[in-house]
């Protein structure tokens, strides 16, 4: 479903060396005795999550694809990024579906929120707002003005039901409004922080609603959770890709570039620039997580990649099967100089770009490539590759002795922006 390919990282590594330190850093995460421990409910989530909560969601996914046209996802961070990579993964950007999915609630942008409202005025509309804490500014901003939209459209009774509420069990500021009004709701556990919610409703109730399966994306979170857990090193991918990157880094690569070749899949580069920047980026540590699209990038920030300054190395997702291919069509008259082409697969004219970027990197360029293939795009494969990165970040992150649960660094621009806001 995943494999990972180490070998191009322009080292040789022994990993025998290392396996008393994972051996520690292992039992610390999975006995819930490191930093952080009281954030780690991602880690027996497949095996303990709420199945009651789960045959809702789905219920609920049916009713906003038989009432509206446009559900809005009004979140940030982790209450967003995580649903929108996997809905575009396995959805690819052009899938024909009664449903549309926007993505609001994520920016302070007045042009973007406007011309979303003008944009859904004569459309069915139904609201999934996300917020643990439900103060997030951001998400606070849109939801006030969809709600009201969709009070106006519809009457306070008949919006109660296209509005459904993902936050706090207890705590989030959304709570005594779904008490007030009678919202159905969802719960986020107080122990899954944002960045690993997409486990969650937080993911799979936007992700269902997009049609998608999602009883084979928790079987690929069970088997992820089962096959990256393993201690030994040798046998677990994802410590070692946790392992990886710390080396690189002591090398002086301070920058892990992620790559995809499918700009279908840019957003998971989006959901792991959050998962990895956001858990280890702290005390003056931690990589500077980075992405480009190719090959667009590389006539753009290829150039750098290829000769510019040694700061980088690159983590390159790529898939195995496409969700869609065709072969490059004859052309008798061959004007456009491109026959050579003819009758060849397009993902497999895209695999040789990626082979030839690949040396080209590695070989001239002298920039550490590591690459992940996923098996497909599936529901089930992007449940496993999120275990994958779960365990390698919970690995890497305890290796460089950060918490990687919390966020302190956020807090600093709020307070200046509230002050600016006038807000108590
Ligand atoms: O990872 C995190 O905790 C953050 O990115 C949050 O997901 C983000 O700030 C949104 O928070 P909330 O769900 O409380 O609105």
């Amino acid at each position: 479903m995943l494999k990972l390919n180490l070998d191009h990282v322009l080292m040789d590594v022994e990993w025998e060396k290392y396996q008393p330190r994972v051996s520690e850093l292992h039992h610390q995460l999975l006995s819930k005795t490191g930093k952080g421990n009281d954030y780690l409910g991602w880690l027996d989530w497949p095996y303990e999550y709420d199945k009651q909560e789960f045959e809702r969601i789905k219920k609920a996914a049916i009713k906003i694809r038989e009432q509206a046209q446009v559900l809005l996802v009004c979140g940030i961070g982790g209450s967003y990024l995580g649903s929108k990579a996997a809905v575009e993964m396995i959805n690819g950007h052009f899938k024909q579906d009664s449903l549309e999915l926007i993505f609001v609630g994520n920016t302070f942008s007045s042009t973007e929120i406007v011309r979303v409202l003008d944009y859904i005025q004569d459309k069915e509309v139904a609201i999934n707002v996300i917020s643990k804490s439900g103060s997030t500014t951001e998400t606070a901003i849109a939801f006030r003005i969809f709600r009201q939209f969709v009070e106006e459209k519809y009457g306070i009774e008949e919006s109660i039901n296209r509005i459904y509420v993902t936050t706090d069990k207890e705590r989030g500021l959304l709570r005594p409004l779904v008490k007030e009004r009678g919202y159905e709701s969802f719960i986020i556990p107080d122990d899954i922080g944002g960045r690993f919610s997409v486990i969650t409703a937080v993911g799979l109730l936007p992700i269902a609603a997009a049609g998608i399966n999602i009883d084979k994306m928790m079987k690929g979170f069970v088997d992820g959770r089962n096959e990256f857990s393993k201690e030994n090193i040798t046998e677990n991918p994802a410590y070692q890709y946790a392992l990886m990157r710390r080396l690189l880094q002591e090398q002086g690569k301070d920058v892990e570039l992620f790559v995809t070749y499918e700009s279908h899949l840019s957003f998971i580069s989006e959901w792991l620039k959050q998962l990895d920047g956001e858990s280890e980026g702290k005390e003056g540590k931690g990589l500077f997580p980075a992405s480009v699209t190719n090959s667009t990038d590389l006539h753009s920030m290829g150039q750098f990649v290829q000769e510019g300054t040694k700061l980088l190395f690159e983590t390159v997702i790529t898939t195995k099967n496409p969700l869609a291919d065709m072969k490059f069509p004859v052309d008798a008259t061959n004007a456009d100089g491109m026959s050579y082409l003819e009758n060849k697969s397009l993902h497999w004219v895209n695999q040789q770009a990626m082979l030839g970027t690949l040396e080209a990197h590695t070989v001239e360029g002298n920039v550490p490539n590591i690459l992940i293939e996923l098996e497909d795009n599936s529901a089930y494969t992007f449940g496993y590759m999120v275990y994958f990165f779960f365990m390698a970040l919970a690995m890497t992150a305890y290796y460089l002795d950060v918490n990687p649960f919390d966020q302190p660094g956020v807090e600093v621009y709020k307070k200046n922006m509230f002050k600016r806001l006038g807000k108590e």
